[in-house]
């Protein structure tokens, strides 16, 4: 049999990527001094990270037919990423976000386009053959869909052999009150600083000390927290933390989230410790921020 897959549920987009010399001003023609497309979304990226680890790895978000969705699932497949659980809509169109890099100051704009796309549904997730999957990652969008996700997954972990439960990890990245009932879903919670802070915290050690009555009962939850590494804790109530692994010259941080989520995905799917998948993940995610995109990383 092949091996399992682990599955990446959440957004995928078209990232345009404009390079300036100088930030535009309003009403005013001004060149651009590269241009190019890049499969973004974070599930997305988080895949691609996933893939470059060797992990065979899936990908399940909505797209409208068009160019911009062609593009993406040749990119996926490059990657060697499965495309087969993307659901196609009818309705709305494929996201595109419009990336304006000024190349003095490193600084970015991101415009990020609504485009009406209708989410994956629990309905979608039942055409899914669990039986590929051996980890769900899911990026918190649609919550009360993804709760009815989640039980499926249950309900399919209750009828198979341990050796074949599906573990679950979720990511709580936007600080949205609805998004927080997902806290007590998953064996492995991720929540960002800005969801951290929304709740008062200002540390990755105080967020996961006094989130984790959030979590169920012998889960890990995890809060990266940019140049100050991360830190995480588990059932025996340890907090460990990694610091971060600071490249020479700062690139792109962007993607560094979804770079360190992948990284602590695969440690633990391979069956490290916590404390050794932070590392891991710091270290991966530290590497990123050195370059541009993904080249290189592992
Ligand atoms: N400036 C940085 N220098 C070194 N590592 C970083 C930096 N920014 C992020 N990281 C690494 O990426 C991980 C994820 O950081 P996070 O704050 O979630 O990134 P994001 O900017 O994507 O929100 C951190 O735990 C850290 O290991
Ligand atoms: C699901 O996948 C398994 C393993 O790849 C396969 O044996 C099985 O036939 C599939 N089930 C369905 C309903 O397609
Ligand atoms: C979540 O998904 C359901 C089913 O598709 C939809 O009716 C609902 O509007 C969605 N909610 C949000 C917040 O997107
Ligand atoms: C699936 O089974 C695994 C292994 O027993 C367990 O850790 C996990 O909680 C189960 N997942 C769900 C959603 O019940
Ligand atoms: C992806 O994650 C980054 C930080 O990790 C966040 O700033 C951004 O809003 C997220 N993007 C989407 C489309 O959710
Ligand atoms: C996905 O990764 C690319 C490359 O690092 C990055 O430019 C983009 O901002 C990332 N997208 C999100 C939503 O984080």
């Amino acid at each position: 049999m092949e091996e399992k897959r682990i599955l990446c549920i959440g957004l995928v987009c078209l990232d345009i990527i404009n390079v300036v010399d100088r930030y535009p001003e309003e009403d005013s023609d001004t060149r651009c001094l590269s241009q190019r497309w890049q499969r973004g979304g974070n599930a997305s990226n988080s895949s691609t990270v996933l893939s470059l680890l060797g992990v065979p790895c899936s990908f399940m978000g909505s797209l409208a037919p068009s160019r911009v969705a062609d593009f993406i699932i040749d990119d996926f497949e490059s990657r060697g990423i499965e495309s087969c659980n993307v659901v196609w809509q009818s309705k709305g169109v494929t996201p595109c976000a419009c990336c304006i890099v000024n190349m003095l100051n490193g600084s970015r704009t991101v415009v990020l386009a609504d485009t009406n796309l209708p989410d994956v549904t629990a309905e979608d997730f039942e055409k899914v053959n669990l039986s590929n999957y051996k980890w769900i990652h899911w990026e918190a969008r649609n919550a009360s869909e993804q709760v009815k996700m989640i039980q499926q997954v249950e309900h399919y972990n209750a009828s198979v052999s341990s050796d074949q439960k599906i573990t679950i990890s979720v990511e709580i990245e936007k600080p949205r009150e609805d998004l927080y009932q997902m806290f007590s879903y998953g064996e492995v919670v991720f929540v960002s600083k800005e969801v951290a802070r929304d709740f008062g915290y200002e540390s990755a050690c105080a967020a996961v000390k006094g989130l984790y009555s959030r979590v169920k009962k012998g889960a890990y939850l995890i809060c990266p927290w940019a140049d100050k590494g991360a830190d995480a804790v588990g059932p025996d109530g340890i907090i460990v933390h990694s610091d971060a692994f600071s490249p020479e010259v700062v690139v792109d941080t962007l993607g560094a989230g979804d770079t360190f989520n992948a990284c602590v995905i695969c440690a633990l799917s391979r069956g490290q410790s916590l404390q050794e998948a932070l590392v891991f993940g710091c270290q991966i995610a530290g590497k990123k921020c050195g370059v541009h995109g993904y080249d290189g990383i592992v």
